[in-house]
Formats: structure tokens, sequence, C-alpha cells
């Protein structure tokens, strides 16, 4: 096996799949039923011609038994790859067919395989991708269903870099009668135990993805969403690690579905404590009929193997979905510096108003003003105008062009706000096609916000948004575009799809969104999107392909930002947070939170304000300008640097976090302290990332120090002067925030 080549062996004579690069070992066999096996995953290992040891089949009792006269080769106790119910193995499937007859029972057998260099396009969906051939190879191993027809192909990509497999599934009818797919899961992984840490992700509107753990044990754990959103509730996005795993040291798996939809995550311990892991759509509501001829092509499940704790995860997940699943114009670029008006103004403002915002913004050097909502039809309020994509005349009398020429000869760029799935019952839109939104004949249809949700499982529907943004688009200079969803699916039902497809109108619509979006990319390839659901409802995988930069919450306090910020950075990129600094009282939660902690949080994503800088005093002013002034300098080392986190939110009072260049020659270390400690202790954070020959100097404590110090003895970040007597008029100290610039010399 050379070092460096990443490779796909097939052993004819054992029948065994070798999936390796430098980092990590897959291996599959064809069992002696004909279905796929699994044998191991995980950190790299030497190749064998046989791994057929690594099958181990006892003879146990109360176990159902494949062969007659034999009494060891059950399903039950194997670890599969793609596993069935029915048929001798009484764990969760990874599939299930509805068949004429009524039968649920299928039996993929092996049929063949191929193994191309790079990694095909995902037809319809967002998928990570390859530049080169050389930087990824996939496996397609096909297996076929002798009584219905189906062909099972199942997709592998193991990258060269990194520990990373990516997996998917498609079926094709190739029998004479159609079926109902009512399971399709795009990944099942079996481990032969149950040793491990359960991290999932999850929270509410504005507080997304706090990070909650548990120890694995027998039975199910499961997350996921019914909502026909990815969720605010749960990311498509768990953790399973070693109990002794830490940030920067362990055995760690993540795992991660490219999808925006219902979805289910879900680990389910047997009681001889193997862990069956099974991630891919979410079988409620789900129902797709395939007819004869037909495919179904499921979302990409990503896992990521690291042997170096959490941070050697998060960082092979950044890498691969800044460089390889987000794409285009902005992909590689720093973003620019925004100020949006929604917190500023609400659905109160002229162009006027909007004028002045942008000014004192281009004065203090934002590059971006952003027009939230409230620009179009009738617009005053949110019971009204979702779906009119027109300007309001009333508050931009020259149109979209008008306001955003204005604000382009300012010498800063023109966003806007769309919230292209929804419609309002008093629109022009819902006056004319009140079919087009999904409800259900003779039933209620529950309101979110006083929006319903349109029908994007249609074409026509699809279509006609399109048309109208495109008007808008191609009328006036718009170079950022805030996409927003703010509300889930109820009732989901399609006036266009007879009562047999029901089942598939959630993933339909989805389709429709990424179809959109599609055509938008590509109508407009240098418009930066930006989705947002509520804040951080779609953060997930699928969006951030058509859009690199996501609303991570509509929560803008400092405090808790920290945490939210923290739990999203465990699988996504600081380029993909969205992040600005607001003002205080904070409108969420009415905390007060200092100015310069609000920026030192915020300037680890995207960076913008939330507010009216004419509103803010001179000292303010003078801060913000430094800010902005720190944040050009940086952010390119910030957004796309590898950044590692130090310190949790979740367990103490301190957050730590870090960014260090490619070179190692910059490091920016984010200190924050929740509440004030009386008389403290001597503090110090032990670095990570860093050149250890290196000395860095660092200007904040104005010392300079080698890496390994830094690293092995820790900066030193001792605080114990509160306590002393202070005077009445100075600021509390709850909330403190630093940043330590280490530049090396
Ligand atoms: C919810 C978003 O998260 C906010 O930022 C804002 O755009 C509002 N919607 C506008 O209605």
């Amino acid at each position: 096996m050379r070092k460096g080549k990443i490779m796909i062996i097939y052993h004819e004579s054992s029948k065994t799949f070798h999936l390796y690069n430098n980092e990590i070992s897959y291996i599959m066999c064809v069992l002696p039923n004909g279905h796929l096996g699994n044998l191991y995953f995980g950190k790299r290992i030497h190749d064998r011609e046989d791994f057929s040891h690594l099958l181990e089949m006892k003879q146990r009792p109360m176990t159902a038994c494949v062969y007659e006269g034999n009494r060891k080769f059950s399903l039950e106790h194997l670890k599969l790859e793609y596993p069935v119910y029915g048929s001798s193995d009484y764990r969760y499937p990874a599939v299930e067919i509805l068949q004429e007859n009524g039968s649920r029972i299928s039996d993929f057998t092996y049929v063949s395989y191929t193994i191309a260099a790079g990694k095909p396009k995902l037809q319809g969906l967002p998928a990570t991708y390859t530049e080169k051939d050389e930087e990824a190879q996939t496996l397609c191993v096909k297996l076929k269903d002798e009584v219905t027809g189906i062909v099972l192909e199942l997709l592998y990509t193991i990258f060269t870099q990194r520990g990373i497999i990516t997996r998917s599934a498609r079926f094709t009818n190739e029998g004479t009668s159609s079926v109902h797919l009512l399971n399709a899961m795009s990944l099942s992984l079996d481990l032969p135990d149950k040793d491990y840490v359960w991290m999932q992700f999850s929270g509410a509107w504005s507080r997304e993805r706090h990070v909650k753990e548990r120890r694995l044990e027998q039975g199910i754990q499961s997350v996921g969403s019914i909502r026909g959103n990815s969720s605010h509730e749960h990311n498509p996005f768990i953790v399973l690690r070693r109990p002794s795993a830490t940030e920067n040291a362990g055995e760690v798996m993540g795992f991660s579905l490219i999808y925006s939809g219902n979805h289910r995550m879900q680990a389910e311990v047997d009681t001889h404590d193997t862990t069956r892991i099974t991630v891919g759509i979410n079988p409620q509501n789900f129902d797709w009929k395939l007819d004869c001829g037909e495919s179904f092509q499921t979302p990409e499940a990503v896992v990521v193997f690291s042997d170096k704790g959490l941070n050697g995860m998060s960082q092979t997940f950044h890498k691969l979905y800044q460089k390889r699943l987000a794409r285009g114009y902005w992909r590689d670029r720093p973003r620019p510096i925004l100020n949006n008006n929604w917190e500023a103004t609400y659905f109160d403002f002229t162009e006027d108003r909007l004028v002045e915002i942008a000014a004192k913004a281009k004065e203090c050097g934002v590059e971006l003003f952003v027009l939230d909502d409230g620009w179009f039809g009738a617009r005053s309020n949110d019971y009204a105008g979702l779906g009119d994509w027109v300007a309001n005349r009333e508050r931009l009398p020259q149109g979209i062009k008008g306001i955003a020429d204005r604000i382009e000869e300012m010498g800063m760029k023109f966003g806007l706000w769309f919230e292209p799935e929804m419609v309002n019952k008093d629109s022009d839109l819902y006056r004319a096609h009140p079919d087009w939104i999904l409800q259900t004949p003779q039933r209620h249809s529950c309101h979110g916000r006083n929006q319903y949700v349109l029908d994007f499982s249609r074409k026509e529907v699809v279509d006609c948004i399109y048309e109208m943004m495109y008007k808008i688009l191609s009328e006036a200079k718009v170079s950022y575009i805030k996409w927003d969803m703010n509300r889930s699916i109820t009732e989901c039902c399609s006036a266009a799809l007879p009562a047999d497809r029901q089942g598939e109108v959630f993933h339909r619509y989805i389709l429709g969104v990424y179809d959109l979006y599609e055509r938008l990319n590509t109508a407009f390839p240098q418009i930066l999107f930006e989705s947002c659901a509520s804040g951080g409802g779609r953060f997930d995988p699928g969006i951030l392909y058509y859009a690199p930069q996501g609303w991570t919450s509509d929560d803008t306090d400092a405090a808790e930002r920290v945490k939210i910020q923290y739990g999203t950075s465990m699988c996504y990129p600081v380029s993909s947070m969205g992040s600005h600094v607001s003002v205080v009282p904070n409108h969420q939660l009415n905390r007060k939170t200092p100015l310069h902690t609000r920026a030192n949080v915020a300037y680890f994503g995207t960076f913008g304000y939330e507010l009216d800088l004419n509103k803010l005093s001179d000292e303010e002013i003078s801060e913000v300008k430094q800010q902005i002034t720190f944040m050009k300098e940086y952010r390119e080392l910030i957004q796309f640097g590898t950044f590692y986190r130090l310190k949790s939110p979740f367990e103490g009072n301190e957050t730590v976090w870090m960014t260090v260049s490619e070179d190692k020659k910059t490091a920016l270390v984010f200190w924050y302290r929740e509440r004030n400690v009386v008389n403290a202790d001597f503090t110090r954070v032990r670095l990570q990332g860093l050149d250890p020959d290196l000395i860095y100097r660092n200007e904040y404590n104005e010392t300079e120090n080698y890496g390994d110090e830094l690293m092995n003895l820790g900066l030193l970040t001792t605080d114990c002067t509160a306590g002393e007597p202070t005077s009445e008029d100075q600021p509390c100290t709850d909330y403190e925030s630093r940043i330590y610039v280490l530049t090396a010399k």
C-alpha cells in the first residue's frame, strides 16, 4: 500500500472492498447471502487479501437464521451496510419498500461494482464535489432485489485528504410494477461496540445548536425534523466521540446530512452492545412512489473520522464544506462587512431613512447595505405582501433600482431580503392562485407568522417566483440576497399530486427550493446569498451548497451568540456564520453587553451591524470605525484560517477559541468571560496549532513567547483585578472579552 495515494481495492477472492487513504480505512465484503456487510471503519489499517476473520458468526439461542442446516448465519448479529428488516435482522433498517402484494421485505444481493476517479454529481441535489479527479475516488456497488426488480446502487466516495467518506443510495425500478419507498436512508453504519458519547446540536429559535451529550445506551437515541425544514430544534449533524476524547485528542466520528428538509439521525444500540447509525430523510411522512423505469436518489451523508479529537473532526468538516461544498464567486472571498436595517427600523422606514442609515455606515467603513423585510407589495407588517415581489412605491418611489443606485453612488454595495417560499393571504399572488399553497382538502390550514407555504413541489410555482425575482435582480444592481424562511410546514399536501404521491411532497418541496437557488445562482453568479430561516432554522449543509453563508441566529446578544457559534462551529466553518453587532439593550433578551464584546463575538463570522449607527455616541462611533478596520485587516484569517475551540461555554464561565493562519505566522485568540470573578485565580489557556519554534509577539500583553510555550504552558489570561474599588461610572465587567493578536517575528 503506497502512502499518500488514495485507493479503493477490491479483493476478488474474498469479495472484499477496502477504501483507504492515509488516515482511514473503510472495509466491506459481500456476505454469503449476497448482502453487503461492514467489516471495519476507523483509523487506517493494513490491507489484506482477506478480512473474513472479522465476520464473527456464532450460534446463538433465539436467533432467526438465513439457511436451513446453518445456525450461525443470521443477519441479526452481523454488521451490515444497507440493512433490511424482516429477514432475520430485527434492528431498524436502512430501507423499506412497500410492494404490490403488501410485502415490505427486500433482499438486495450483490451484482457488480465500478470504481471511478473523482465524484459524480447527484442529480438535483446538493453534494460535495471534486475539482480534479485526483481528489477522490468513488465506488458504486450495485445490488438487486430479484423479486421486485429494484436495483440499488450504493455510492461511496473517499477523498485523498483527511478522514472523509461520503455516501448515498440510488434506487431504480427495473421491475414490472410500481413500489413505494417508505424509507431510504443515505447512510447506515454498524459499529462493533457502544463505547461512545453521543453529541447532538439542539435548541430552538434564538438558541440554536447548543451542545448536548450523553453516553450511548441500549435502545434508540435519535434526533430529527418533521417540520419541512432542517430546523432550529435539531441540526442534521451528530457526533460519536470516545468517552476519553477531548477537543484535541482521541477518536471522534461526525455524521452530517447534506439536506435541508425532514431528516433523522439515529443510533440504535442493540442488547449485544453494537451500534447502528442511520442518517437520511426522516421516514415519517415519506412515501415515494417509484414507477417502472424511475430512479430515486437519496441525499448525501458525510462521515468524518478523526483521531485528533473534536477539533480535528471540525477542521475536516470546515475545509470540506468551505472548499468542496460551497461554490461560486464568494466561496474563497472574504465577505463584505454589512449593515442590515432590520433591527434598526423593522417595518418602519422610508427611502430617505434607509439612505441616512447607509450613509453613516459608509462613513464607518461598512461595505454593503442590506434592505430587509418590508420593501415590497403591501408589506407594512407581517400580515400582508409576501408573494408580491414588486417594490412598494410609497416607500421606495424609484423602486429597488432607485435605492440601489443611491447606495451604489455612495460607494457601497446593495443587498435585498426575500422570502421566496411564502405567501400572505393578503397578497395579489394568493388572490390569483389560492391553490398554490400547501394545504389539505377539507382541513383547516394553520398559519405561522400569518403566512402560508407555497407549494414548491410544483414547477409553475417556482417558475413564477423565479420570474419575479429575476425581474428585480436584472433591473437593479443587487449584490447580496438574504433568503429568509419564517415558518415550518403544516397540512403538507399538494393539489398537483395524486393521493398515492402525497408522501413525496416534503422532499419535492425541498427539491423545488434547491431548483430556485440553482437557477438564481446560475443567472446571477456574483450575488452573495445568505440563507436564513428565522435565524438558524435551516442552517444546514444542503443550503450551504447554494448560499455560502447563513444567518446563524436571530439572537444577536453576545453572551447567547458565544454558545450558538461554539455549537455551530462543530460542523460549519466560520465563513458560513452570519454574525452582527446589534444595539443594547439587546432586542431578544434586553441584556446589555459591552460594544467591544459584541464585536469580538461577531468577528468570528461574516461580520456586520444590525442597528442604526446614527444612534451611537461619538465615542462609540470611533470604536465602530476601529472594529471595521480591524475586521478588514483580519477577516481573511478569521474566516478561512484553522479554527480551534479551546474552552467551552457549556462547561464554565470562560469561552476561548482561536484561529491560525495557514503559514502559522498569525493567530487570533478570542477570550470571553461571562461573569466577573472576585479575587480571581491566575489563569492561562493552552493554545493550539502554532509553530513551536516561532516567537509570537502578543500586542495585548506586550509579551513575546515561543509557540511551544503558548501551547504547553499557555497564554496568560489572568484578570484578578476584580474586587478592587472601582468608580461608580465604570462599566460592570461581566461579559468581558478580549482578542489577542499573535504575530510571529
Ligand atoms: C427573520 C430573520 O431572521 C430576521 O433577520 C429578519 O430578516 C426577519 N425575519 C424579517 O421578517
